[in-house]
């Protein structure tokens, strides 16, 4: 391994979770400006990668701002893994190349990818193998609490502890740990006991908890119950919020390295109305810069969560969400 930047990062590490459709550069290069430490890019396919590659190469591009940068590959042939972790490493080349072992929906699940693979130990240690034999970046994983196997789909069941067990001697660096099981969906109480487990066996890796932090009191409830975690994995709670990450660290009275961050805002911000227009147009710009007008379609969601919460802005939200144009979203924000 070339260059290990996770062990490098300071803790409590604060990562942007891969979520498709969600974290393309744009939004990663949101999220690093006010404060996230490490972001992922969506999940791509292995199997695309290997067969077809044009379009995920295009998916997986990043600019030099958004380091470190995590791709995320799914799938479920070893053989393509290797394929795709050698095209990843020396075509994309970003930071670190994470494992899908989490992702429930259907058409990846029901393909045998994702966190169907959990219960599959052979084949989940000839996938991690596969890729750590091909790339020279830092390799991570990001797991479920478990299948409990109540699924039609799926009915064998395994914990995430069983899981690490069974791979904990491969040469991988860091584990992102979704606290909910594969039943457990996206709303369940997510478990950070396991992840704190998790953190004893693997106690030489990073480890990161991840589910439900919507609030810096969240965070600051999750580290302080359980004070071995490494970082925490932030996905929903950033929707319109890409600046959660900075208002953690205020909180928890950590320094901000990020350079963006410092250059940007003054020391005390106050993400209010104004301030959220503000970064609602920088996001807006961003995704005009890297997807021209298909970006103007994409920016229809994240303008609808800028405005989430605001009562008084209800027309404006209804305005945003049906601009066609940069030039029409800074007038109607402005
Ligand atoms: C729209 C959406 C897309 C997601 N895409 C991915 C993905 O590509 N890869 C992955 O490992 N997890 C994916 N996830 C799961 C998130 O990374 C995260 O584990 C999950 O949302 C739980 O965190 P939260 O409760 O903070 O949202 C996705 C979640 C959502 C809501």
């Amino acid at each position: 391994m070339t260059n290990n930047f996770w062990q490098q990062l300071n803790k409590p590490i604060l990562a942007l979770a891969p979520m498709a459709g969600i974290t393309d550069s744009a939004f990663r290069e949101m999220c690093m400006r006010y404060g996230c430490d490490v972001a992922y890019s969506e999940m791509a396919s292995v199997s695309a990668l290997f067969f077809k590659p044009q379009k995920t190469m295009e998916l997986l591009k990043f600019n030099a701002s958004e380091r470190p940068y995590v791709v995320q590959l799914f799938g479920k042939d070893p053989e393509h893994f290797a394929v795709a972790a050698k095209i990843v490493s020396t075509q994309v080349k970003p930071d670190g190349i994470d494992i899908n072992f989490g992702c429930p929906a259907k058409k990846v699940f029901g393909h045998g990818s994702g966190c169907a693979l959990m219960p599959q130990t052979a084949l989940t240690r000839e996938i991690i193998s596969a890729v750590c034999a091909n790339t020279d970046l830092p390799v991570s994983i990001k797991i479920r609490a478990g299948i409990e196997g109540r699924d039609a789909i799926n009915r064998v069941s395994t914990t995430a502890l069983q899981f690490i067990e069974s791979i904990k001697d491969l040469p991988f660096s860091t584990v992102m740990v979704h606290g909910r099981t594969y039943e457990g969906g996206f709303s369940s109480v997510p478990d950070f006991a396991i992840v704190e487990a998790i953190k004893k066996i693997l106690p030489d890796k990073i480890v990161l908890a991840n589910g439900g932090i919507h609030t810096p009191e969240d965070a600051q409830t999750i580290l302080k119950n359980h004070p071995t975690i490494d970082g925490l994995g932030l996905a929903r709670g950033v929707w319109g919020r890409p600046y959660l990450f900075d208002e953690i660290k205020r909180t928890l009275g950590v320094s901000r390295p990020h350079r963006a961050l410092d250059t940007q805002c003054p020391s005390a911000v106050e993400y209010d109305f104004e301030k959220i227009k503000k970064l609602a147009t920088e996001h807006a710009e961003l995704l005009w810069q890297s997807k021209g007008a298909l970006g103007m379609f994409e920016i229809r969601k994240h303008m609808s969560w800028y405005m989430k919460g605001f009562a008084h802005a209800s027309e404006m939200r209804q305005k945003l969400v049906q601009a066609k144009s940069m030039e029409e979203i800074k007038t109607i924000l402005q």
